[in-house]
């Protein structure tokens, strides 16, 4: 029996403008995904699709336990958080011996083979290595982790990342002369935030502008925005949806002494928040 858990992610800047080759930046946070693998005879059919994809790509069968800390389908990457729990614990439980930079590329195929469509590799990336990374299309980098304070927002409505993906990639095709100009905005406001990660008020307003990038590209929600008004009305130096958007968390960035105030706004929003900030560890052996 071999358990492994690994961590959910926020996208501080870029989801979206990413799919298309620009640079995103994610962050592990502290919820994670515990994932237990035995040996079996025969496959048990998994509840869900990575798993089931998981064993696949590995040509094993296996029975699994998971427990989450993580909502599914609303931006936190629970769906790459249990896809590298799975695979580094079927590597472990079956002795397969494959390096931990080779499951991470797996995890990214797996996710692909499962959304049937364009996944980047943020969310697997970062849910391996921890911390904070910076993604250009197949580039990787991991960033000095910074003592990022944060309330995550969930809406409880759930979003499709295919879908929210999809919309994108139509509004490209139809209006390329609004849309291309947007995706670049948002690059652009990614690369400037690289320059601000030791002053939380200019990181604050540009993940502020990042968001109104995001509602502009179509990817907004009316919950998700009033999450976010309402996080900002109670003192968050900023605050954004994170992820493919269309419902699923936002995010907002606090000093210290904000966060419970922040979280209390949120929650009067009937929504369930989640004071967390970043962790360094990626995906581990429990
Ligand atoms: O909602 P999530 O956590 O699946 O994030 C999706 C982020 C996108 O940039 C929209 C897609 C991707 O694969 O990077």
């Amino acid at each position: 029996m071999a358990t492994w858990s690994a961590p959910g992610k926020i996208f501080l800047f870029g989801e979206h403008a990413v799919v298309y080759g620009k640079p995103g930046i994610a962050m592990a946070i502290k919820p994670r995904v515990m994932v237990t693998v035995r040996k079996a005879k025969r496959q048990k059919k998994p509840n869900s699709s990575y798993i089931a994809e998981c064993f696949r790509q590995m040509g094993v069968s296996g029975s699994v336990y998971v427990r989450s800390q993580l909502p599914s389908s609303s931006g936190l990457g629970s769906s790459a958080a249990v896809t590298v729990a799975t695979l580094f614990a079927i590597n472990d439980e079956f002795d397969i011996g494959k390096s931990p930079e080779e499951l991470s590329s797996l995890a990214h195929i797996v996710e692909k083979n499962v959304q049937k469509g364009r996944a980047s590799a943020t969310d697997t990336y970062v849910s391996t290595v921890g911390g904070m990374v910076l993604i250009t299309g197949n580039t990787k980098r991991r960033l000095p982790p910074q003592p990022i304070q944060l309330v995550i927002g969930n809406s409880l409505t759930h979003h499709n990342t295919s879908e929210m993906v999809g919309k994108v990639a139509e509004l490209k095709r139809t209006r390329p002369q609004i849309a291309d100009p947007i995706i670049d905005a948002i690059a652009a406001v990614t690369r400037c935030s690289m320059h601000h990660f030791n002053n939380p008020r200019e990181l604050g307003n540009l993940m502020n502008m990042n968001h109104a990038l995001l509602d502009a590209l179509g990817v907004g929600h009316p919950q998700i925005s009033r999450l976010v008004l309402a996080a900002r009305a109670a003192g968050a130096l900023g605050a954004k949806v994170t992820g493919a958007g269309g419902g699923g968390c936002m995010f907002a960035l606090c000093s210290k002494s904000a966060k419970t105030r922040v979280a209390g706004a949120i929650e009067a929003c009937d929504a369930r928040a989640i004071i967390t900030t970043i962790d360094t560890q990626g995906v581990r052996k429990e």
